[in-house]
């Protein structure tokens, strides 16, 4: 299998670009200076559109293939960084204090600008390709707000496709599975109102703190006893708030607890919900106190389509060889936002081998520029056999 010599030339260009994004890390929504180079380079390339704005700092562009009439299909990447102190002390280590590229999201956008860069200058193929810039992957919610802005119907967008580096996994390598790959993550806060009192005579109390003791005790049924032991489900209470260390003879008026919930199958984070709530109103009502629960959802679980994993793991497959291509990837409890577009498109993310490095959200942790050539690989086969029906580059 040939490669085109120019990919290799255009992922040492994406290393200096990654660099470059790395030492300017900027978080969520709030990305000004990453969105203006990645929208200068999309121009500059000769995208057909190139919109910006969207999401506050999303950006995106369409690239027309030059076949006519066909498929449109986008590929995504995020951009955003973490509110953490960088301690690789590499020449290219961020030069914002407490804001770091611990995920590899710079690497992530450097990809996709080069996959961009290829495609604009080879558009042999039918249909369309639309490249997803989104903010805000770490806990902001972007791809939902792009959604919401309505990115995926204004540019009739029929599949999605996304890549996360994943250290661990040698470089060149590639992992997937089909199905729930990551877990769906929620989280809560119970405020627990009773009757306050002294201490010495609790018949005259509500007491909201043994309220609170059952319910931490009853809300670890739910996993234990609810749920089918082959699916799996976290329930932590990670947070408990209540009373006075120098009022030690006085049961207070409320407390709160909270925590986070996982889950690995849409339905079971419904029904997780739904028992949850049963539990702490049924737990509060037994000690004769109130619940107030703050409920908060987080991203759902991410479900790669069993077709477009196969197209995912076969492009991979393509160029990297078979052996190199894991498709029964154990999923995580971590939590992606990538999920919220697969639950309105097909589509499938794929884990892209970083190697040996330290592991994602770690303060020594640097995106692997080795792995840009497999990335970009990969975003331009893709395109090639979704849109062309071919299987080389
Ligand atoms: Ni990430």
């Amino acid at each position: 299998m040939t490669f085109d010599p120019s990919l290799s030339e255009l992922a040492d260009e994406a290393k200096t670009w990654r660099r470059t994004i790395h030492q300017y890390p900027e978080l969520l929504f709030d990305l000004p200076k990453t969105a203006a180079l990645v929208t200068e380079k999309l121009e500059a390339f000769g995208c057909d559109e190139v919109v910006g704005g969207i999401a506050k700092s999303g950006v995106v562009a369409v690239i027309n293939g030059t076949r006519g009439a066909g498929k449109t299909i986008a590929l995504r990447c995020d951009m955003d960084a973490l509110p953490m102190l960088e301690q690789t002390n590499l020449p290219h280590a961020s030069k914002v204090e407490n804001m770091m590229h611990a995920c590899g999201h710079d690497g992530h956008t450097a990809m996709l600008l080069a996959a961009a860069k290829h495609l604009s200058a080879n558009r042999d193929f039918a249909g369309k390709v639309v490249l997803i810039f989104q903010p805000a992957e770490e806990g902001g919610g972007g791809s939902r707000v792009m959604i919401e802005e309505g990115v995926l119907e204004r540019f009739g967008i029929e599949e999605v496709y996304g890549m996360h580096n994943q250290p661990g996994l040698d470089v060149g390598s590639f992992a997937i599975r089909s199905g729930p790959m990551m877990a769906g993550g929620d989280r809560f806060v119970v405020t627990i109102n009773g009757k306050g009192g002294h201490a010495a005579y609790p018949h005259l109390c509500h007491d909201p703190v043994l309220a609170g003791a059952q319910m931490i005790v009853a809300l670890q049924s739910i996993a234990s006893r609810f749920t089918n032991p082959f699916d799996p489900v976290v329930v932590s209470v990670t947070y408990i708030e209540g009373g006075n260390a120098s009022a030690l003879n006085v049961i207070p008026a409320a407390i709160k607890i909270g925590g986070t919930i996982r889950t690995m199958l849409p339905e079971t984070r419904k029904a997780v919900e739904a028992r949850f709530r049963e539990v702490v109103s049924t737990t509060a009502k037994l000690m004769q106190t109130d619940a107030e629960l703050d409920w908060r959802p987080g991203y759902p679980v991410t479900v790669n389509d069993p077709e477009k994993t196969r197209v995912a793991a076969g492009v991979a497959q393509s160029f990297a060889g078979a052996d190199r291509v894991d498709s029964d990837w154990p999923a995580t409890m971590g939590s992606e936002d990538f999920s919220y577009m697969l639950e309105k498109r097909p589509g499938a993310l794929i884990w892209l081998g970083n190697g040996d490095t330290a592991d994602l959200h770690n303060p020594a942790y640097d995106f692997n520029d080795d792995a840009i050539i497999h990335g970009l690989r990969y975003w331009v086969t893709l395109v090639d056999q979704q849109l062309n029906g071919k299987t080389d580059v």
